[in-house]
């Protein structure tokens, strides 16, 4: 219970520790239903339960910014069962978790290209990023249909845009106004990515927002099992790392 923050109370001298802005890779859902012999599915049924879960246990540590990797511009590769297994829970979710944001003080955001997503997803997004846009505790990212590449593209043809409108000129197109052509705006840098299941790699998240964050590979466990223990041994890791964003 080290790094946890009780709303009533003040906010103890460990929450320095936990990363203000924190990225999870929720990988694993497959391999977790394979060594049981269950269809692909049912990890991501099980991955959506954990993700519920340790949402909340994010903004009791403190966490202001919290952004999960629920389907990447390039899942649309996987067979059109899996796809549309996601996308319904996707669906069951956003209508039941909507009294959890309000309860916990989430702000819920979506980033991501929302065009080919289905109408009723697209408005449910919408609900719950207006029924919660007042919310000040922990912003929640939902990164859906989401790709870094394509997030960075999308912005500098913003600029472009607005370049060729006479709204701004070339020596306008700087970090700080691409930054804020990104999908996160002016949220604050990436401090730590959490991937567990053994994979080492980015797979397109978040690649502006995380040039100086650190990295937590967790090898030893699968998405759908972990736990708010898992998250502190992540967070005292963190905790360890000797962050110097390129100076000495
Ligand atoms: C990665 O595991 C997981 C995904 C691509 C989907 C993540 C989806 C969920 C956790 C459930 C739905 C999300 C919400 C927000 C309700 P994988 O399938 O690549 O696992 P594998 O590498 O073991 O095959």
């Amino acid at each position: 219970m080290l790094f946890f923050k009780k709303k009533t109370t003040p906010v103890p001298l460990e929450e320095r520790l936990v990363p203000q802005n924190l990225g999870i890779i929720m990988d694993g859902n497959g391999r977790w239903a394979r060594k049981r012999g269950l269809p692909r599915q049912a990890g991501h049924v099980t991955g959506a339960q954990t993700f519920r879960k340790i949402t909340k246990y994010c903004e009791r540590c403190g966490i202001r910014y919290l952004t999960v990797y629920a389907f990447s511009t390039e899942n649309w590769k996987r067979p059109q069962e899996e796809v549309d297994a996601i996308m319904n829970l996707l669906h069951q979710y956003l209508r039941e978790s909507l009294a959890d944001f309000q309860k916990e003080n989430i702000r819920v955001r979506f980033i991501g290209d929302r065009a080919p997503l289905a109408e009723d997803i697209r408005q449910l997004m919408e609900e719950a990023e207006e029924s919660t846009a007042h919310k000040e505790g922990m912003t929640l990212n939902i990164a859906l249909n989401y790709g870094g590449q394509q997030e960075i593209t999308a912005a500098a043809r913003r600029l472009a845009e607005r370049v060729q409108a006479g709204e701004i000129t070339p020596a306008d197109v700087t970090e700080e106004s691409l930054q804020q052509a990104l999908y996160t705006e002016d949220q604050p840098p990436v401090d730590l990515i959490l991937r567990p299941s053994g994979e080492y790699r980015l797979s397109n998240f978040l690649i502006w927002q995380s040039a100086y964050a650190e990295f937590v590979f967790m090898e030893d466990i699968l998405w759908p099992d972990f736990k708010e223990s898992d998250l502190e041994r992540a967070f005292a890791e963190f905790a360890r790392r000797n962050r110097r964003f390129g100076g000495v």
